[in-house]
């Protein structure tokens, strides 16, 4: 690139943790050949799209974003465009942006991030459209920085890819088989962020359970907690996102006993009936899962416990559904991220013939929160008057008074207070209670 003018670049991303820290692994690489960030795709050189799959949204706005920039390129034939992330797995997909969206430079795939500085100066010398992908890595990439959102949270890989193939479900198919980062990779990556001030980490994983089934020697999830445990100035350990049917009393011991572990499981269940729990190939009954939240509960008796459901997965009858909203009332969870099922060709689960109609899938998806919304309420309504910890994230969006940060247990707090405290751990009590969120003053 020209020594002589700064040149500028945008992200925008979609999807989960795994892309927003893939993210900050592509501006890291961007800022080292000189790239700039700007807030804005007008003044952008190179526009990045981070992209996701794993629902019909979050695929099309793709597509409109793109026809919407096809007038930026016209304006400023040197902007660079590049598409990455797990919709560029997917050959079909590549096919479409070649026809449909000449005006894309760069594609390159979640296997490849590390080759973006090469293809960025193929791209300049030749002008051709460059597409790069490796459609299921073997190896891992480990000299790849990444340019830290927060510089007191972050992610950490510690495995790579999903074995699982829920039937439902692309991930597997664009993110590649299931692979575990060197215990002593993570380990390292980590004490270089306790060192910088960093106080919590999040492990990533499609299935942090299953960690080290790939390495060549006998190593679990638990043993990785412990390690991570030991490690000086480190305050927080989470990690997302955890497979029932792999959650061993290893780990649950592991959780209650290491100090810095926080008080939350993510553990997603998808459906409350059996019937569709089978057909979505999960590997646990609703009867085993419940089983699972008791032995928690009675390990971690504190503990918040959030989760992943499907509404209207194909073959749902009310009567499958009904078995959702009562598993729902009986683990009386503290959040959940609720979906409606999306047809993600490739997988299995596509080509069953019964899919539930729209209509009955929104009704559904209203009765669900519906009944999750207050026993949020009801959950929080435990905090009243209590002390809790906090971590410090930043200034409200709503209010530049107040600060907003989280508990251990996940729970997102909002206080009045001095800008300074970002970082920082504080104790806050709690005076409201809202169905999402706390407020509270500093004590
Ligand atoms: N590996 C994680 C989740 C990855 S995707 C896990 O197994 O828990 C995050 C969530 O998206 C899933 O838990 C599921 O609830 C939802 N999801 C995945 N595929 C979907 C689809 N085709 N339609 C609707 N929701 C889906
Ligand atoms: Fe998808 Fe299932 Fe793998 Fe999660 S465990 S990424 S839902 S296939
Ligand atoms: Fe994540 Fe979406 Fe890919 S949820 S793994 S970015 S398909």
């Amino acid at each position: 690139m020209k020594k002589n003018k700064q040149k500028y670049y945008h992200i925008i991303t979609y999807g989960c943790q795994m892309n927003e820290h893939d993210s900050e692994k592509i501006s890291w690489l961007l800022e080292d050949l000189g790239y700039v960030w700007t807030d804005t795709k007008e003044d952008s050189d190179f526009i990045v799209y981070n992209t996701c799959l794993v629902r019909e949204n979050a695929e099309l706005k793709v597509y409109g974003q793109l026809g919407a920039l096809k007038g930026l390129k016209r304006q400023n034939p040197d902007l660079i465009i590049a598409l990455c992330g797990c919709m560029m797995q997917r050959e079909e997909i590549r096919e479409i942006i070649l026809s449909k969206y000449k005006h894309v430079d760069i594609i390159f795939g979640t296997n490849n991030i590390h080759k973006l500085p090469q293809l960025i100066h193929r791209y300049e010398q030749t002008g051709d459209t460059i597409v790069d992908i490796i459609e299921d890595s073997r190896e891992i990439v480990e000299d790849i920085n990444a340019n830290r959102m927060y510089s007191y949270k972050a992610f950490v890989n510690i495995m790579y890819g999903c074995n699982n193939f829920c039937t439902y479900c692309i991930v597997p198919y664009t993110r590649g088989r299931e692979k575990s980062r060197e215990p002593k990779n993570i380990i390292n990556e980590i004490k270089e962020l306790t060192s910088k001030g960093y106080k919590e980490i999040t492990l990533l994983g499609q299935n942090v359970n299953s960690y080290g089934k790939t390495l060549n020697y006998n190593y679990s999830f638990a043993k990785l907690l412990r390690e991570i445990n030991k490690i000086e100035g480190l305050e927080r350990i989470r990690f997302m996102t955890s497979h029932p049917k792999d959650l061993s009393d290893e780990l649950i011991e592991a959780m209650a006993s290491l100090d810095k572990v926080c008080e939350h499981l993510h553990l997603p269940v998808q459906s409350g009936s059996n019937k569709i729990l089978k057909a979505m190939n999960r590997k646990y009954t609703r009867e085993e899962y419940l089983l699972l939240i008791d032995k928690i509960r009675k390990a971690i008796p504190n503990i918040a416990i959030s989760t992943d459901i499907i509404v209207g997965f194909p073959g749902e009858r009310e009567e499958d559904f009904e078995e959702t909203l009562d598993l729902v009332k009986e683990v009386r969870y503290d959040s959940a991220f609720t979906f409606l099922y999306s047809i993600r060709e490739g997988t299995i689960a596509a080509n069953m013939e019964n899919q539930v109609p729209d209509e009955i899938k929104h009704n559904r998806f209203q009765k669900l929160l519906d009944t999750l919304y207050p026993i949020f309420y009801e959950k929080n309504l435990n905090y009243e008057n209590k002390i809790v910890e906090v971590l410090v994230e930043e200034v409200s969006k709503n209010d530049p008074n107040m600060l907003t940060g989280r508990t251990r247990t996940g729970k997102l707090i909002h206080f009045k207070g001095n800008r300074e405290l970002i970082g920082q751990l504080v104790d806050v009590r709690i005076d409201k209670i809202k169905t999402f969120t706390l407020e509270g003053y500093l004590v």
